[in-house]
């Protein structure tokens, strides 16, 4: 099956829903993904970042679908106010599967990843991504800079957030705790 069915907010968490890491394998998934979500796909970075050990991507299957996949990004410099470091590089849900913890559980991957690799991990959003915003709150990421771009990476409609999460001080509820099943 190439296509999720397309499912409700009300229909709860995803039974038997893995996280587990990207493969070559799984980049034209990745992409039928970003595609029903009208986001374009860097094929060549994201091989790239696959074969990277000093990054993770990972997907989220449902079953034999992929309905989700998400990265992190290492900046060997600064840029500005942007400090080098470990970056959450982006996570994208299939629109039909969202709102029931995806995004959540891909976030919860690569933050326990990173943590005994930095004691802290940044994340830039644009301003106006309330969901990704909200998305992120549960990890106590605090903001500590706006600007129009960050790393060369420039904002629609002009800010950009910049936020950082300490490993030490990270809050981490019970939904991000939640083991992933397969994960
Ligand atoms: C942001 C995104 C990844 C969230 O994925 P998701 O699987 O729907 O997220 P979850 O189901 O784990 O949601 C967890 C929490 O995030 C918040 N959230 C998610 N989507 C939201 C929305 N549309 N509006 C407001 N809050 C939202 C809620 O607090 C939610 O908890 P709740 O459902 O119990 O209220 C998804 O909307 C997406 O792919 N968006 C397009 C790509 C994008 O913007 N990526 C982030 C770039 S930095």
């Amino acid at each position: 099956m190439d296509e999720p069915a397309p499912r409700g907010p009300s229909d709860g968490g995803i039974d038997g829903l893995e996280i587990r890491e990207a493969t070559i394998a799984d980049l034209a998934a990745v992409a039928r993904v970003d595609a029903a979500a009208g986001r374009p796909t860097h094929v060549e970075g994201l091989r790239a970042a696959v074969l990277d050990p000093d990054r993770l991507v990972v997907v989220a299957r449902a079953g034999d679908v992929v309905v989700g996949w998400a990265k992190t990004h290492l900046f060997g410099r600064s840029d500005g106010v942007a400090p080098a470091g470990h970056y959450l590089g982006g996570v994208t849900v299939h629109p039909a599967w969202r709102r029931r913890g995806v995004g959540t559980a891909l976030t919860a991957v690569r933050l326990d990843w990173l943590g005994p690799v930095t004691d802290r991990v940044h994340y830039t959003v644009n301003a106006r991504n309330t969901a990704s915003i909200a998305l992120h709150r549960r990890w106590g990421f605090q903001e500590v800079a706006r600007a129009p771009s960050f790393h060369r990476v420039r904002f629609a409609g002009g800010v950009g957030l910049l936020l950082t999460s300490r490993t030490s001080a990270r809050h981490v509820d019970d939904a991000g705790r939640t083991p992933v099943p397969g994960g």
